[in-house]
């Protein structure tokens, strides 16, 4: 007998009346079938929830310790920086509404330490400008370099105490009437400025003091000089446009991060929740 007659002969379950099928085939085949298939969905529906369940929570534990999914509105549109809600400057905080708070920041700055009084040298002849030692005399090889090019870096500002940053933050926020937040897009608060650390200094180009403190200092020599090389010097600038904290522009401001305790300072010690 062929397989053509067989199947002929033999018809299948599903071609037969119920009352065709023996009893006990009636009462154990279909209805195995169909509680089998609904076993299996139930199942596949216990499995689902289960992963759904552990998909929640790993995303909790994730959050809690990561702040792995911020919210995407921290930044909002100022005066100072309207563009902060668009996608390239989305993660820029506004210091002047705090919104990136941590328990560290202060109106969008960091806390900072004092470098020790002993490790500070000058970095101009007349001791108005110091610097740690190890950031002053890579600031002075950067800057003979930038010489034999023919730039000339002016020094304005290295260390600067807490009570230094006192009277630069409150008393002029008072003379130019600012408030608190307003004084904070350019100056930090007192123990919050990079330059009690000893290893930022504000840069001037000796050819164009107009533009000291100034964000036209972008178009100088020295900034241009300063953007192409500083990297080899292990400087950076610390505050470039949209930066994360908030910060206004500041082309002139640059920090050294050529050791360990200077690079620790910077990111380490101390950070913004991304
Ligand atoms: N101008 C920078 C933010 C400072 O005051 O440290
Ligand atoms: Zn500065």
């Amino acid at each position: 007998m062929d397989n053509a007659s067989l199947s002929r002969k033999t018809p299948q379950a599903s071609e037969l009346a119920a009352d065709e099928i023996p009893e006990a085939v009636r009462d154990h085949t279909y209805l195995d079938a169909g509680g089998s298939q609904s076993q299996k969905k139930k199942g596949l529906i216990w499995k689902l929830l289960g992963l759904g369940a552990v998909a929640f929570a790993v995303s909790i534990w994730l959050h809690l310790n990561f702040n792995f999914f911020p919210a995407t509105s921290r930044a909002e549109p100022t005066q100072k920086n309207p563009a902060a809600a668009s996608s390239a400057s989305a993660t820029a905080p506004n210091p002047g509404s705090n919104s990136k708070a941590t328990p560290d920041n202060l109106l969008g700055h960091l806390p900072y330490a004092e470098a020790p009084a002993t490790d500070l040298v000058n970095v101009t002849s007349d001791g108005g400008v110091k610097l740690r030692t190890s950031a002053a005399a890579k600031y002075q090889e950067m800057a003979n370099a930038a010489a034999a090019s023919g730039i000339y870096f002016a020094p304005i500002s290295g260390f600067r105490s807490v009570d230094d940053q006192q009277h630069v933050f409150f008393d002029v926020k008072a003379e130019r009437r600012q408030n608190a937040s307003k004084r904070a897009e350019v100056s930090a608060p007192p123990g919050y400025s990079e330059h009690h650390t000893g290893y930022a200094i504000d840069l001037g180009d000796g050819s164009a003091p107009d533009t000291n403190l100034s964000p036209s200092f972008e178009n100088t020599q020295a900034f241009k000089w300063l953007e192409a090389n500083s990297a080899t010097f292990s400087f950076e600038m610390s505050f470039p446009k949209n930066n994360r904290q908030g910060v206004s522009y500041e082309p002139w401001h640059w920090r050294f991060v050529g050791d360990r305790q200077s690079l620790e300072t910077f990111y380490k010690a101390h950070s913004l929740k991304k």
